[in-house]
């Protein structure tokens, strides 16, 4: 068996009465592409939230290369290696497309606007910056203001700034939401791509055509508990999973 890069043990979160995340395990193997599945509310984003520090936890451990990460606050676990998309976007619109790159860093906290002025010294994160832009096919974009981005285009900026931090894993939270289908085909090509680059992608869709292909494995979630995981093909035919679906408007 592959190698944990990260691990869930045990991982709950509560909000007031609402056990978002119960006891939740699961593992995310080194070079797999992980698909998360689950109907809304599961606690899908909740659990990217946990895994980058955004909620702590309030009972278990998050595991990352043999490492306790779980106390490590959001800033620390962007530099530790943990990386995410927002399931809605979160670009800086009157900022160019290559800013929102250069004033990422490694967990998408803004530096301060007087870091702008020193841009020029900063040649070699402008030439990283335009590479990571030129992989997601937006270099030509660079100058361009990320407010007037097409809907694709902003979501593939959102996962050059995530990997302008060169994390070990990457998470996306809903990447193809709102996508066309010719959209779609082309994030599940860029998202191969960066794979080399990565110890493991995390992908939660509710595209279960675009998971099927991509994901080596899924993990299926309901009420913040882990319902199956495995093979697509085990998984999306497991009983509570294809009841989890029925009579939402997920399936
Ligand atoms: N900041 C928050 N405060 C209170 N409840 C929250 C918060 N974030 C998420 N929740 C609740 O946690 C549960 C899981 O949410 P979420 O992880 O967003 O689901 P999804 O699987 O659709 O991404 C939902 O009941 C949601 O309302
Ligand atoms: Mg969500």
């Amino acid at each position: 068996m592959a190698e944990t890069v990260l691990g869930f043990d045990g991982v709950s979160k509560r909000f007031g009465g609402i056990h978002a995340l119960s006891a939740l395990s699961f593992e995310v193997r080194a070079g797999e592409i992980l698909g998360v599945i689950g109907p809304n509310g599961a606690g899908k984003s909740v659990m990217i939230n946990v895994a980058s520090g955004v909620y702590a936890a309030d009972e278990g451990r998050i595991v990352h290369r043999g490492r306790d990460i779980t106390r490590l606050n959001a800033h620390q676990r962007g530099r530790a290696g943990i990386a995410r998309t927002f399931q809605n976007i979160r670009l800086f619109k009157r900022m160019t497309v290559l800013e929102n790159v250069l004033v990422a860093d490694k967990t998408h906290t803004v530096r301060p606007f007087g870091s702008l002025l020193s841009f020029g010294r900063r040649r070699e994160e402008i030439a990283a910056a335009l590479a990571e832009l030129d992989r997601m096919r937006l270099a030509d974009k660079a100058d361009q203001l990320a407010g007037t981005l097409a809907y694709g285009d902003a979501r593939r900026l959102e996962i050059a700034r995530a990997l302008a931090g060169k994390p070990s894993v990457l998470f996306l939270d809903e990447p193809a939401a709102g996508m066309n289908e010719r959209e779609t085909e082309e994030l599940l090509a860029d998202i191969r791509a960066c794979r080399s680059r990565l110890d493991a992608i995390v992908v939660v869709e509710h595209d279960m055509a675009l998971l099927r292909v991509l994901s080596d494995r899924l993990v299926a979630m309901n009420y913040g508990q882990l319902l199956a995981e495995g093979t697509p093909d085990i998984v999306l035919a497991h009983p509570e999973v294809v009841s989890a679906y029925l009579g939402t408007q997920d399936g």
